[in-house]
């Protein structure tokens, strides 16, 4: 099985954990949009989604399920999206969507994430793909030097030759180099580092449940 069609299986296999009759939070990326279209399968036995991007928002709506502001809604059950890595504990590195915020604040407001990804984006310790941080433009040279300080060499993403901006108007660095050995300390220090608006490692929203999928099937793990 090539990479496109494991994530197509665990974008299926992840239907299995939307409750009917609720709201389920949908994540960003290539695999949850395998997620949304086995979603449309079961629109008319749940209440709709939240969703966590713009292009997420627009590919629900396409498929006819409802999606409703992260305001209009309580506790969410279910969050299922995607990752750049994962580890054995759950920890994640995110945001290779520039949707990393969104994907923190519906994670946050949901009991259990359910991550869904191929066996490539399992690893020992995080940090091989480069670090996501969504960040206030006016801030960027001061952390590009800040990420420096600690080892790491940080690049503002581009699209089409000028800086991406991202669906809350903000630009995205990159950050090559880091072993991130204790994500837990590491999400908690980048986050206060002023100007930064969400940092891409998941240690404090982690995956409940990890749907690997490998050339031997859907392989489930629970941390
Ligand atoms: C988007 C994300 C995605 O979940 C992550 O980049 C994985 O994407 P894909 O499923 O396309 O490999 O964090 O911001």
């Amino acid at each position: 099985m090539n990479q496109d069609e494991l994530k197509t299986l665990v974008g299926q296999a992840a239907l299995q954990y939307v409750v009917p009759g609720e709201i389920v939070g949908v994540g960003t990326g290539s695999t949850v949009n395998k997620f949304i279209d086995a979603l449309a399968t079961m629109k008319d036995r749940i209440r709709g989604a939240v969703s966590s991007s713009n292009a997420s928002t627009e590919r629900l709506k396409a498929l006819g399920i409802p999606v409703f502001d992260s305001n209009e809604v309580g506790q969410i059950s279910v969050y299922i999206d995607g990752a750049d890595e994962i580890d054995n504990q759950g920890f994640m590195i995110k945001g290779g969507g520039a949707a990393l915020t969104r994907e923190k604040i519906v994670a946050a407001q949901s009991s259990q994430f359910v991550c869904i990804a191929d066996e490539s984006k399992l690893v020992d310790v995080l940090g091989r793909f480069p670090v996501p941080v969504e960040v206030i433009p006016m801030a960027t040279q001061r952390l590009l030097r800040q990420f420096a300080g600690m080892g790491g060499t940080a690049r503002v993403r581009l699209k089409d030759g000028r800086p991406l901006v991202t669906d809350n108007g903000q630009h995205i660095l990159d950050v090559k180099g880091l072993q991130i050995s204790d994500p837990l300390r590491f999400e908690s220090e980048i986050n206060q580092w002023p100007g930064v608006v969400t940092v891409g490692v998941f240690a404090h929203q982690k995956a409940a449940v990890c749907l690997l999928g490998t050339t031997g099937g859907v392989k489930i793990l629970e941390f």
